[in-house]
């Protein structure tokens, strides 16, 4: 009797197993469905337009879903938006509006900065920002950012960084703000000294990089 139920279990279990793998793609008979089918929102599942809508004037009959954050978020830590329209009166009058966030860098921001300026503008610029990069002849020639910078505000180099100028592109991809904000605070470090009295003094960044 004893032995009978053994051999009937075995059984029933080989055929649970023959049963199970009928089917490769199907799971069978689910024991937890929610385990096997997940309920949450799959990364880059297909969007079922019975039930989502990208049209924001739907929502309500359907659920609007655009995987976009809402306007105006800025990501924890992020400095404010450069919000000056790309338009000359952005350049010329605006931008000056917008001062430089970030407090005057220490010696190892500054190395920093030198280091992302030698890394993204030498190339057409030069080291000391003077037009006479090895790109420039290429690219048929650029300007020298410090015969002008000491007349502009940090917003409008700024204003360059953000939209690029000509045959230069921008660079908000490429750096973020806070990086392009330390950038514009380490052209400053090249720019000339007004002081006559003050022969040769290279900023602490240019002694250090190069
Ligand atoms: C591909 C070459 C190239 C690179 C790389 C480049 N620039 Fe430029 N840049 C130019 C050109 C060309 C102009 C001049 C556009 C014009 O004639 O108005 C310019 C203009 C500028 C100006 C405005 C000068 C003025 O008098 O209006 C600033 C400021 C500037 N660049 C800063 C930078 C900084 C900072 C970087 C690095 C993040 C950089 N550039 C990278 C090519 C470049």
């Amino acid at each position: 009797m004893k032995k009978i139920a053994i051999i009937a279990t075995l059984f029933l279990l080989m055929g649970a197993v023959v049963i199970g793998c009928k089917d490769k793609r199907s799971p069978g008979t689910v024991y937890m469905p929610d385990m096997a089918y997940s309920r949450g929102y799959e990364t880059y599942a297909p969007r079922d337009s019975t039930i989502f809508t990208l049209n924001p004037n739907n929502a309500g009959h359907k659920i609007f879903y655009n995987n976009q954050s809402p306007a105006g978020t800025i990501k924890r830590g992020e400095l404010f938006p450069f919000n000056v329209p790309n338009d000359s009166n952005g350049l010329i009058n605006l931008s000056a509006l917008v001062k430089n966030p970030l407090a005057p860098l220490n010696r190892k921001e500054l190395e920093e900065a030198g280091r992302l300026f030698n890394i993204n503008c030498a190339v057409c610029h030069g080291a000391k920002a003077e037009a006479n990069g090895p790109l420039a002849a290429k690219i048929g020639g650029v300007k020298s950012i410090i015969a002008t910078s000491p007349t502009y505000s940090d917003g409008r180099i700024f204003f360059v960084l953000e939209y690029g100028q000509l045959n230069m592109g921008s660079y908000a991809s490429q750096l973020s703000r806070e990086q392009r904000w330390r950038i514009v605070q380490y052209i400053r470090t090249l720019e000339p000294r007004i002081d006559s009295t003050v022969t040769v003094t290279p900023s602490v960044a240019t002694k250090t990089i190069n």
